[in-house]
């Protein structure tokens, strides 16, 4: 793109200039609507758009040769195109706060004084809309070009917490209820954990993913991005409300998960809402740009209305993504469990976003690559929707010649062996499995939280263990000694008899914990919940047939073949038996014990819980079911065994009462279980 204008431009530059501009606003909209993936951040787009509108205001004569920029457009081939029986505008922006009280004033200009405004927060997602007829959830549309979507009713029945059917009463017989899909940032890192572990491209924020997600063709994938919903509007609707706090009561009595807000007059209330909303963002578990500032009263929204593609009674303020500079000092490589060779940046210390930040991932060989990284470069650092801060690009003005370029090595830096990239992954593998850092990656993770949970067994008392020759497999664990641990220096009688205790312990873990202990491919928290309650004994599960697998309920193709060729790999069914011989519970109790009993009324059946309860949380009502060999549900279908219904249910009674599905009250339920 051309560069900025100088001071006194010809008529020329400018129209050179305001042409590049529009250009590069057309791609990257293509780019963040149509492919959701950005080049680049948001901050930077709103400049471009900011200095667009300027030149527009400035030269008047620009506006003969003026395209019409689209609010974006989403819409995907695939899908089915469904026009919006109110058009799903944008909102206008900014990051300063002199126009923000600029339009503050505006509209108190309009109203003689007396007009309120809500304050939310503007949550990073992708906008969806969705019809419900008579309380029941029938359709979901993206926003599209603003007047149509795509029909993703298939992806909109797999977010969680959204409830399928309104049971309150009155409920208007159409309602449209408008908000974000979003990603937690939890499920997110998570997500990218997975794909790492799995050797694929991580994806680069949890706003493109959702976005990205909400498209997917297939439901099933787009289950798997555990998408959530917060409603922030309605659009059409057969019932009338006279302020916007009335509508966010309405959705919240529904049961629709809706956004916090703050009500306000004068500007400095707002202003200060505003503040209160980027401090509070820090401990949200979604990504949010900015607040958005509304006008509460319909009447006078209505009398605002709306200039192109953007209403005139709201605005987000939008909190600048913290960024910082530093130096790369160096690039090291991280060779974790599963053989993945991962580049780490090695940063000068520097504060953002109140910590100190020493290193970054740089993902794999191609992100280096794509963002032109050499050592010594200054590198950006950005911490936007993100948990972790990201390296986003570099200040090439500051190289200085002596940076050197980052050369991907052949071999593993650990073992020496060669490295390789498997088929269709972008990052490289040591294939060794006797490599030491794998082998130390893989204890850890067989001792940790998510695992056995051998308490004081963390990374730094297997690396003693390990340098002193007490550690090379799994059941070395539990042939650990207090002998051979009082050798160890640092190591007294109570710490030594600590972690020979939570060795004890760990023993006796449920089967899940060992089975996802053992780092099988593919195998996470969930599956291998999965497996130990279908199978609930090592034996049955390393016997069961590929075909078996496959045709447990939660459990593909590629898990099955990853499990089933863990079981018949010689050396895995030698350890799984050391492992029985050293005294680990190779069964699972809770199964075992309903397997004899012959009575548990729970195990393979799925639950739906409503309302809240006396003697007991939601969470842990989910979690005895679970224990028992339930499955708690989000939400009610034909496969719903029974509704537990607690105090204030909400939607999924009326659901329930539809589908002919039986109840259980707290009392009932706790005589059960
Ligand atoms: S109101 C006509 N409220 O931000 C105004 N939008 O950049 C409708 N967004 O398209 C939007 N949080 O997808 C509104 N609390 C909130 C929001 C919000 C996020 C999104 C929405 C909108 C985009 C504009």
């Amino acid at each position: 793109m051309d560069d900025e204008l100088p001071f006194d431009p010809e008529p020329d530059e400018i129209r050179r200039r305001f042409a590049s501009l529009e250009m590069a606003i057309i791609n990257h909209d293509r780019l963040y609507y149509g492919e959701s993936l950005p080049e680049i951040s948001d901050w930077e787009y709103d400049q471009l758009k900011k200095e667009y509108g300027e030149l527009l205001k400035k030269y008047t004569f620009l506006r003969a040769r003026m395209r019409t920029l689209r609010v974006g457009d989403d819409r995907k081939s695939g899908f089915r195109k469904v026009p919006h029986r109110v058009p799903m505008l944008s909102l206008g922006n900014t990051y300063n706060i002199g126009e923000l009280e600029a339009f503050v004033q505006r509209i108190y200009d309009n109203a003689d004084g007396a007009a309120s405004f809500v304050i939310e927060p503007k949550i990073d997602g992708a906008a969806l809309s969705l019809i419900f007829e008579n309380g029941l959830l029938i359709q979901g549309i993206t926003r599209g070009n603003g007047s149509e979507g795509d029909d993703v009713t298939r992806n909109v029945h797999t977010v969680i917490g959204l409830p399928h059917f309104i049971g309150v009463k009155d409920v208007p017989q159409l309602l449209e209820v408008r908000g974000e899909i979003y990603i937690a940032l939890a499920d997110f890192e998570e997500i990218n954990e997975q794909r790492q572990r799995d050797g694929l491209d991580v994806f680069a924020n949890a706003r493109n993913l959702a976005a990205g997600s909400l498209k997917l063709l297939d439901p099933t994938m787009a289950r798997g991005r555990r998408l959530r919903f917060i409603a922030y509007e309605i659009g059409a609707c057969s019932r009338a409300f006279s302020t916007h706090e009335e509508v966010l009561r309405f959705l919240a009595d529904c049961e629709i998960p809706t956004n916090s807000y703050r009500l306000a007059q004068k500007f400095a209330d707002i202003w200060a809402a505003v503040e209160y909303y980027d401090r509070e963002r820090k401990f949200y578990p979604f990504a949010t740009d900015g607040a958005v500032i509304k006008v509460n009263e319909h009447v006078l929204r209505d009398k605002l209305g709306t200039i192109s593609s953007a209403p005139r009674w709201a605005m987000a303020y939008k909190y600048p993504p913290e960024r910082v500079f530093t130096r790369l000092l160096s690039i090291e490589l991280n060779v974790g469990r599963t053989g993945i060779v991962a580049p780490v940046a090695h940063l000068e210390p520097i504060h953002i976003c109140g910590t100190v930040v020493r290193h970054a991932t740089l993902h794999n060989a191609n992100e280096i690559a794509r963002k032109g990284i050499r050592i010594g470069d200054y590198v950006i650092l950005e911490k936007a929707g993100e948990v972790i801060p990201a390296i986003v690009g570099i200040v090439l003005e500051r190289r200085s010649s002596d940076t050197k370029p980052f050369i991907y090595p052949e071999f593993c830096p650990a073992c020496g062996a060669p490295l390789k990239r498997l088929d269709g992954e972008v990052a490289y593998r040591c294939l060794n499995p006797n490599c030491p850092p794998q082998i130390s990656r893989r204890l850890e993770h067989f001792a940790s939280k998510q695992a056995l949970d051998i308490d004081t067994l963390g990374p730094q008392r297997i690396g003693q263990l390990r340098d002193a020759g007490l550690l090379e497999q799994f059941s070395d664990i539990f042939r650990l000694s207090k002998a051979a641990l009082l050798q160890l220096s640092h190591i007294r009688d109570k710490s030594a008899n600590a972690l020979l205790e939570a060795i004890e312990i760990g023993k006796q873990r449920p089967l899940w914990r060992l089975l996802h202990g053992l780092g099988i491919p593919h195998i996470g928290v969930q599956t291998a919940k999965l497996l130990a309650r279908r199978w609930a004994s090592m034996d049955k599960l390393m016997a069961a047939t590929r075909e078996e697998l496959r045709c447990c309920d939660g459990i593909g193709d590629i898990v099955a073949a990853s499990v089933h060729s863990f079981f018949t790999d010689v050396a895995n069914r030698q350890l799984i038996g050391e492992l029985a011989e050293l005294g680990l519970s190779m069964d699972d109790l809770v199964e075992k014990q309903n397997s004899i009993e012959g009575t548990s009324f729970f195990t393979g059946k799925n639950f739906v819980i409503t309302g809240t309860f006396h003697a007991i949380t939601r969470e842990e009502l989910r979690q005895r079911i679970e224990q028992v060999g339930g499955r708690v549900r989000e939400s009610v279908s034909a496969k719903t065994h029974a509704l537990i219904v607690g105090k204030n249910p909400g939607g999924k009674l009326a659901d329930a009462e539809r589908l002919g599905i039986s109840k259980l009250d707290e009392g009932k339920l706790l005589t059960l279980l």
